[in-house]
């Protein structure tokens, strides 16, 4: 029996689930998902902990705890120099995942043409496709010079034409920056031109900025901060990676009024409203984390670096992101050097043979061929974590001798 609604069927279990478990049954080093090895801050910790001891444990208003809106909109502005009214510009919402539901169920009707950039974040396009959008995907493609044994410091880039035709007649484009799975940190320039097409033909913008803070010497710009973007921006992100607090699922848009209502409109039917002392907890981070997210970053350049070299050193080609916390490597040298072809045999191989585990990219485009000669690694993790998996791969060149 078909048990899964038709809308919902083509997504099967997404990939994170099924490198989970592979990574668990061989103890592997777990570099597949996203999530890090360390705690988040005590600080917000104790703020949390405080509200439940205070018994604030009731439902919160809908679009947000008071607090928690003022200090996103107190953050927005020293940002980028825009006031947003707290009340009525900003959306609390259960991690970005819902703000991205909330959004998609919001502002699309069913027919109405969604962007997006491949490799895409798994949610979008299930999302979109629960909103009943056509999707049309634009490329991501690797640096032109990536090859095996070695760290590229170009860019992954995309064909304007190829964008433009997609934007010709879009309700909405979906740009993530800084950007997972490729850590790719989308220039002003590539902005500027996504802002002179939203305007040319009448396009809104949805972006995620989780990684908003987790960039690596490259500018994070802001879409919403272009000339005549703030009109039609929902700009999401939240709390999780910049505070190595991923469980906690706090997440938010801001935009306008209007845009607003229309994503309020979908979160109040999807949870109502997000857990209260998570919300107190937020308020601390947002309002005391700086110093915090000065370390993380300082943490994640190191990771990056070791990581990035490591793989090099072991037949990877390697692109060296520009945010976020993974990697994306040609895998082709060593899958060939394994006897396995492709990225879901190299990834699910890997956990056994050499117990460390990883995301095969292809699952994230339209094309899967696209992503069958890459991998993603997160360098979210202890330095020993990293160490350990660094030696475990280092066993592939030693059994390929
Ligand atoms: C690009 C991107 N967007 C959204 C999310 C989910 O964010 P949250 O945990 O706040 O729902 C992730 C998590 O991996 C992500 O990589």
């Amino acid at each position: 029996m078909n048990t899964v609604a038709a809308r919902l069927a083509p997504f099967g279990t997404t990939i994170f689930t099924e490198m989970t478990r592979l990574a668990q049954r061989h103890s592997a080093v777990n570099l597949a998902q996203g999530f890090p090895d360390f705690d988040g801050p005590d600080f917000v910790k104790e703020a949390a902990i405080d509200a439940i001891r205070a018994g604030r444990s009731q439902y919160a208003r809908m679009f947000g705890d008071p607090g928690l809106n003022s200090a996103l909109a107190a953050r927005w502005e020293s940002l980028t120099a825009q006031r947003v009214d707290p009340d009525t510009q900003v959306t609390v919402t259960s991690g970005c995942t819902e703000a991205i539901a909330a959004t998609m169920l919001g502002v699309i009707n069913p027919g109405d043409r969604v962007v997006m950039f491949e490799p895409f974040y798994d949610s979008y396009r299930a999302s979109a496709a629960m909103a009943g959008a056509e999707i049309r995907f634009v490329t991501l493609c690797p640096p032109v010079d990536l090859c095996a044994g070695h760290v590229t410091t170009a860019p992954f880039w995309f064909d304007m034409g190829e964008l433009e035709r997609a934007m010709t007649g879009a309700r909405a484009i979906l740009v993530n920056t800084p950007h997972n799975p490729t850590g790719h940190v989308f220039s002003r320039d590539e902005l500027e031109r996504i802002a002179f097409l939203c305007a040319k033909h009448n396009v809104l913008a949805i972006t995620d900025e989780v990684y908003e803070d987790l960039t690596y010497g490259h500018e994070h710009v802001r879409l919403a901060t272009l000339p005549g973007m703030s009109e039609r921006t929902i700009t999401l992100s939240s709390l999780g990676k910049t505070f190595s607090l991923t469980g906690w699922k706090i997440g938010w848009a801001i935009t306008t009024p209007d845009l607003s209502r229309a994503v309020r409109a979908a979160h109040q039917f999807l949870t109502f409203a997000t857990a209260t002392p998570l919300q107190v907890g937020a308020i601390a981070a947002i309002e005391r984390g700086s110093d915090y997210v000065a370390a993380l970053r300082a943490r994640f350049t190191q990771g990056r670096e070791f990581l990035a070299t490591t793989l090099a050193s072991l037949g990877f080609g390697v692109v060296m992101p520009r945010g976020t916390y993974f990697i994306m490597a040609d895998h082709t040298e060593v899958s060939r050097r394994m006897g396995v072809a492709g990225d879901v045999e190299f990834c699910r191989e890997l956990p056994a043979r050499f117990g460390v585990a990883a995301i095969p990219p292809s699952v994230f485009y339209d094309n899967p061929q696209h992503g069958r000669p890459l991998v993603r690694f997160a360098f979210c993790k202890k330095q020993e974590t990293l160490e350990e998996a660094a030696t475990r791969l280092r066993s592939i060149i030693a059994a390929s001798r």
